[in-house]
């Protein structure tokens, strides 16, 4: 079975071509030296640009692999949730593929593209795991029980941990986006923080941020105080800042919410008595909480895929509409995109539409 996956919720543009769960083909075309030079995705320039780039995508994923587009069963992609602008380009293009080709749609759940997508890369994973999606949008944890049952046990109640990164990295003047240059400067790399404040080289200590919600039993998130925790510091301590500060401030943020999400995806496996974990989304890049994850493989068996499949992308979406359509789930032509995912009660049901 061969399926075509798109991908625009964001400011990517991801096409993937699919061969029965495996990927053949993963094309991303990515906006972020554009939205750089604005310190943050300009929407509306995001979907203008998907809309430019999306067809000769998808060309090149057929010419490459040479699987012409008549030879697919079927086009998976994004409905939501997303900057609406953005999914509406993916899935009006995927909807009109499908009415020519007279081919199945399968429109995707981000975020469950994202939680499954640890599969594509480890095949001793199974069903049940514990999965942390943290990314841009969305923080959020479940017990993963099948590719239809899936149970929210905890997300954020106000930004996702990508967000707290990206704000905090512009308050501390680094640009966009700030995960991978907050990373850098936390685990002590000095050229990194060197680019961006005054010299300053004795050793640094993280400065100690406060960790939100956690009493025990609560698998929910919050990221709003350790913004304005690390806002208040650098107002009280932040000039002139000079690369020992960064550095301090950069690492005891980062400590703050690894240390969270960490804590809160053990607790909850050891209270489900679930031994599989399995952490995806851009945080997930984050080389710090990857080794602390990593650090529990004693006692649990630890699925981080590769980098590049933890930020969006479209196998991810590609491979989850593969699973749903064996299971003989796909959806109507007339399917609409969603923004966010208040529409998705605690207890989902994967559904194709
Ligand atoms: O999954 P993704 O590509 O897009 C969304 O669905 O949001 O995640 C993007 C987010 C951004 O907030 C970016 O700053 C963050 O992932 N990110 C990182 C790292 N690499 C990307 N955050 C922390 N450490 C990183 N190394
Ligand atoms: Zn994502």
């Amino acid at each position: 079975m061969i399926l075509l996956g798109i991908e625009t919720s964001c400011d990517e543009t991801g096409v993937a071509v699919i061969r029965d769960g495996t990927v053949l083909i993963d094309l991303v075309s990515s906006q972020i030296d554009f939205h750089s030079a604005y310190g943050g995705v300009v929407p509306e320039f995001a979907s203008r640009i998907q809309l430019e780039v999306i067809g000769s995508l998808t060309q090149q994923a057929c010419t490459d692999t040479g699987i012409p587009l008549t030879a697919l069963d079927g086009i998976a992609v994004t409905r939501g949730p997303g900057l609406i602008g953005s999914v509406l380009v993916g899935l009006n293009f995927a909807k009109g593929l499908a009415y020519a080709l007279d081919k199945p749609l399968i429109g995707v759940d981000h975020v469950q593209a994202h939680l499954f997508s640890p599969f594509i890369e480890f095949d001793r994973l199974s069903f049940p795991y514990i999965g942390l999606i943290v990314s841009g949008g969305h923080t959020e944890l479940y017990t993963v029980k099948s590719f239809t049952d899936v149970v929210l046990n905890g997300k954020t109640i106000d930004d996702a941990a990508g967000e707290a990164y990206d704000k905090i990295a512009g308050a501390l003047g680094l640009g966009y986006p700030g995960g991978p240059l907050i990373d850098r400067i936390a685990r002590g790399d000095k050229d990194a923080a060197a680019a961006y404040a005054g010299q300053g080289e004795k050793p640094y200590d993280a400065v100690k941020f406060p960790m939100a919600m956690m009493r025990k039993g609560n698998y929910n998130f919050s990221f709003s105080g350790l913004k304005t925790a690390v806002s208040r510091y650098m107002k009280e301590h932040g000039s002139p800042m000079t690369q020992r500060r960064l550095s301090s401030i950069a690492s005891g943020f980062q400590n703050a919410v690894t240390g969270v999400l960490v804590r809160k995806t053990i607790a909850l496996a050891r209270e489900r008595r679930i031994k599989r974990i399995a952490v995806s989304g851009g945080v997930a890049a984050n080389a710090q909480l990857r080794e602390m994850f990593m650090a529990y493989r004693n006692e649990f068996d630890i699925y981080i895929p590769s980098v590049r499949l933890c930020t969006d992308n479209g196998s991810m979406v590609g491979f989850l509409g593969y699973q749903l359509m064996k299971l003989g789930i796909k959806s109507d032509i007339s399917i609409d995109a969603y923004a966010n995912n208040t529409r998705i009660p605690q207890r989902a049901r994967t559904s194709a539409g």
